[in-house]
């Protein structure tokens, strides 16, 4: 359970990456999906205590960011964006480091190294130098690190960005397999939806809208989406495009008049509630 307190930081350049932000984190999976610039690694970076909030606080299973860091790094992993391995490293080694800095035995390590290994199907690439393994099992290594610390709460940040769909479904497979609680960020919605209970939508340094799928849409129920490519007055500005939320039923109208209707998905939310930005 993550408890967030008007969580607010201002970075020293004076952007306003959160913007007093108040939520709860109850549910066993929750994705973080926003673009670029949102300010999700901010957030998972102030509530895994590698980053300081300017005001605010937040509780880890009862625990305060602010006071109690050392308790909380016991308890959380943290596996952030930019993560790279280390060329010469193989997966076993950098497991057993990474268990051993936590406090693990060698024993204890190795054993639990062997055991994540085999869960992300790494196994057979053990003792390769982490230079020579694809993109995908690079990124199941930082899975399988997560797994073998069986820290009560994972934060991955961006776990697939940049892989291939097939290397993205594998490490979808490796995450999966997680037995901790799991904060993940993501800017692909199906990755959001195959992997979390619960979805918390951030814009511009704030939450828009926070539930499961079904709860987040369900404002859209029964309406479709009628698209335009030219201004329309009155109509949204959203993704380059003008649009319109209109009841299905009325969709032939529009349709008539040479618009496209488009079916409801995550991305709606972005459109209805998202700040357009000029490019
Ligand atoms: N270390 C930093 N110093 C100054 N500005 C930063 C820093 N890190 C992030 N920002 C800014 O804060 C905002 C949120 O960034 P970030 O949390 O990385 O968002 P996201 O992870 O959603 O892409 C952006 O405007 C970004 O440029
Ligand atoms: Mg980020």
């Amino acid at each position: 359970m993550i408890e967030i307190y008007g969580l607010n930081k201002i970075y020293d350049n004076r952007v306003e990456a959160l913007k007093k932000i108040t939520a709860k984190i109850s549910k066993k999976r929750t994705a973080i999906i926003g673009r670029n610039g949102a300010g999700k690694t901010t957030l998972i970076r102030i509530l895994s205590t590698q980053l300081m909030p300017t005001s605010g606080y937040a509780l880890i299973n009862g625990l305060n960011i602010l006071k109690d860091e050392e308790e909380i790094r016991k308890k959380v992993s943290c596996i952030p964006q930019e993560a790279r391995p280390v060329g010469l490293l193989t997966p076993y080694e950098h497991i057993l480091i990474y268990l051993t800095a936590r406090g693990y035995s060698f024993k204890n390590a190795s054993e639990e190294a062997r055991k994540a290994l085999k869960e992300v199907n790494l196994w057979e690439n053990r003792n390769t130098p982490a230079d020579e393994l694809s993109g995908g099992m690079k990124r199941k290594l930082f899975v399988a690190m997560a797994l073998a610390s069986n820290a009560e709460l994972v934060f991955l940040d961006e776990p697939t960005t940049g892989l291939d769909p097939l290397s993205r479904l594998e490490v979808w497979t490796a995450i999966k397999g997680l037995g901790s609680d799991l904060v993940l960020t993501t800017h692909y919605m199906e990755e959001a939806q195959s992997l979390a209970d619960e979805l918390i939508f951030m814009e511009n340094g704030t939450i828009i809208k926070q539930g499961t799928a079904e709860e987040v849409l369900s404002e859209f129920k029964g309406k479709v989406r009628i698209e335009s490519r030219k201004p329309v007055d009155n109509w949204k500005k959203a993704g380059g495009l003008y649009i319109k939320y209109v009841d299905s039923e009325e969709a032939h109208e529009y349709v008539k008049m040479g618009y496209d209707v488009k079916q409801i998905t995550l991305e709606d939310l972005f459109f209805k509630y998202g700040v357009e930005i000029e490019s």
